[in-house]
């Protein structure tokens, strides 16, 4: 069976990047293989794929990203997954693309997600609010942000007087868990 192929996006350290290159090197998901990772920024993420021989392409900030994107995802890519990727995706993006993008965020949505919902700003206010349990989900993405029907989620218990740095350590690792369980999920969801 012809291996899925996933176009990968993101803007910043490329850890979650790091584990799907991993899982479908080992073969632990198989017939999968990333084609393509784009990056609407310089950052890590980029020299990880560089470093695997895996294509790359960096695209421009701004209300053309979106159609900069359609230019560059390949024809035959089957699954975009948003992997810390910070820019907006537009509507028209997203509807050529149905059902086929997944995005991977620190909270357990629909609670703290949405506009300004990213990075530590989701663990401060995880505890803040003094949440009990917090944790990670994947979801598909539709024209909201962090607003649609969500695969896959995991929770864990804060611990009294956890700082926000702490938490998102530990919340990065369930990511690592949940985003490799949610891409054998949707894949055969597809075939
Ligand atoms: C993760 O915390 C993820 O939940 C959020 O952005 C971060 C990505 O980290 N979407 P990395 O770039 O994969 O290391």
């Amino acid at each position: 069976m012809a291996s899925a192929k996933i176009t990968v996006l993101v803007s910043g350290s490329g850890t979650n990047l790091q584990r799907l290159m991993d899982v479908f090197s080992q073969g632990i998901i198989p017939n999968a293989e990333i084609n393509l990772v784009v990056a609407d920024r310089p950052c890590l993420g980029l020299e990880r794929a560089k470093k695997a021989g895996i294509p790359t392409v960096m695209l421009t900030r701004g209300e053309s990203l979106s159609r900069q994107l359609l230019e560059v995802v390949p024809q035959e890519t089957s699954l975009i997954v948003l992997a810390g990727f910070l820019s907006i995706l537009s509507e028209e993006f997203i509807s050529r693309f149905e059902n086929k993008i997944i995005n991977i965020h620190p909270s357990l949505l629909p609670k703290y997600g949405g506009k300004g919902m990213w990075g530590i700003k989701v663990h401060e206010a995880v505890i803040e609010n003094k949440e009990k349990y917090t944790g990670a989900s994947v979801h598909y993405v539709t024209e909201g942000i962090d607003t649609g029907e969500v695969i896959v989620q995991k929770s864990l218990k804060i611990m009294p007087g956890e700082s926000a740095e702490q938490l998102a350590k530990r919340v990065l690792e369930l990511e690592y868990e949940l985003l490799p369980e949610a891409v054998a999920k949707v894949l055969n969801s597809m075939c």
